[in-house]
């Protein structure tokens, strides 16, 4: 199997490790450098097999390759899973011990990748990773990072949703629309509070009930159980939580007439965009809506832009959404393809 899996790949190499310690697989994709060094998160999950990790790793390091492309970075995709049998508890030994291992496999790659935080890996973790290499973004202020990217993609998926609402409904009007956000973990809680405060009227949704519903008091929104997410009625569904969740199962059940959310990989298939616009909903390509997160990196860690700078950069995503969704209505293409398009033709011109 992963044999067959990296054979069928497009990316420039995957750095393997097993280590004994943990019995933890530590998989590092470097999808591409034609635009510069590879970047993208650290995912820390138990998987069911190695080859599902692989099978992870692989597919969201092509989806940083497109996400920093689209979003005008010099930086290539990369991602990193590390497979471990349980997931050690922050801050216990064990934990410090794998991170500082791992710091140790990314400093060996001499910065062909530059690592940063994904699932269950924070500004903490990235703290103890950077004690054994530079080749980090995201670690906490104190540290020298810029801390967690959460509030970033948050605002950039906000704009998104609003040029999305722009293109989708005459009134273009944000204020009494029905936004119904699934996940509100550190982006969507913040994004739920950004469309609070511009008007929207909120349905929140959480695995954790517990959480969806503590949020959403805070909010004055309501809250609905996680199963019944799909077939809710709503203009916009904003996937915050896993990807995975437009496919040819779920579309057809779908009452929105807007999918735009900071998911990565929302797309089960590449088919399933055509499904979308087939059932006249408008989908806001995943790797350009939720690229403030990497927006936020690169401005403050490597580009040293101010607050200014970062504020104009994360409203830009709107912009470009907005060009997007035109482009592609004239040429009769769906916005995935057009996003897609976009990046490639950026690394088409770059190698
Ligand atoms: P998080 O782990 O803080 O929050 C995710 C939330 O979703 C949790 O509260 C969890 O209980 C909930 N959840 C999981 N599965 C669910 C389901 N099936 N139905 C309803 N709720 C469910 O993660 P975070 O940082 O908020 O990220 C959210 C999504 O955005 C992830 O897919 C992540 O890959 C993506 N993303 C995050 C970025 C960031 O800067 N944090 C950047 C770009 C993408």
């Amino acid at each position: 199997m992963f044999e067959r899996l990296i054979r069928g790949w497009s990316g420039e190499q995957v750095v393997v490790r097993f280590d004994e310690v943990s019995s933890a697989w530590m998989l590092i994709g470097v999808h591409s450098t034609v635009l510069g060094p590879a970047m993208g998160g650290t995912r820390l999950k138990a998987y069911r097999s190695p080859d599902e990790a692989l099978t992870d790793v692989l597919r969201l390091s092509q989806a940083m390759t497109m996400k920093q492309a689209a979003a005008g970075l010099d930086l290539g995709g990369g991602k990193a899973v590390l497979a471990v049998p349980e997931v050690p508890a922050p801050g216990s030994q064990a934990r410090r011990e794998l991170l500082l291992r791992y710091g140790d496999l990314v400093a060996s790659m001499g910065g062909t990748y530059l690592t940063a935080a994904d699932m269950n890996i924070g500004e903490a973790d990235l703290d103890i990773v950077g004690e054994r290499t530079m080749h980090v973004l995201g670690r906490s202020v104190a540290c020298g990072g810029s801390g967690s990217s959460a509030g970033a993609t948050a605002l950039g998926v906000f704009h998104g949703i609003r040029a999305s609402i722009r293109h989708a409904f005459s009134d273009g009007d944000l204020a009494d629309r029905r936004v119904l956000v699934q996940g509100v973990g550190a982006v969507g809680a913040r994004l739920a509070t950004l469309l609070r405060d511009a008007g929207a009227r909120l349905v929140l949704a959480d695995l954790d009930d517990e959480r969806a519903a503590q949020v959403a008091r805070g909010l004055g929104a309501t809250s609905i159980a996680a199963h019944h997410v799909l077939d809710a009625e709503c203009d916009v569904f904003s996937p915050c939580a896993t990807g995975g969740v437009l496919s040819a199962e779920s579309i057809p059940l779908l009452r929105c007439r807007v999918v735009a959310g900071a998911a990565n990989n929302q797309l089960a298939t590449r088919w399933d965009a055509e499904r979308l616009r087939d059932r006249g909903i408008l989908f806001a390509p995943d790797f350009v809506i939720n690229a403030g997160g990497v927006i936020h990196l690169a401005g403050y860690e490597r580009l040293g832009w101010d607050d200014a700078q970062m504020t104009a950069r994360l409203a830009g995503i709107g912009q470009a959404l907005a060009e997007i969704f035109e482009r592609a209505d004239r040429q009769g293409v769906t916005p995935a393809a057009e996003a897609d398009r976009l990046a490639q033709d950026r690394l088409a011109a770059a190698s």
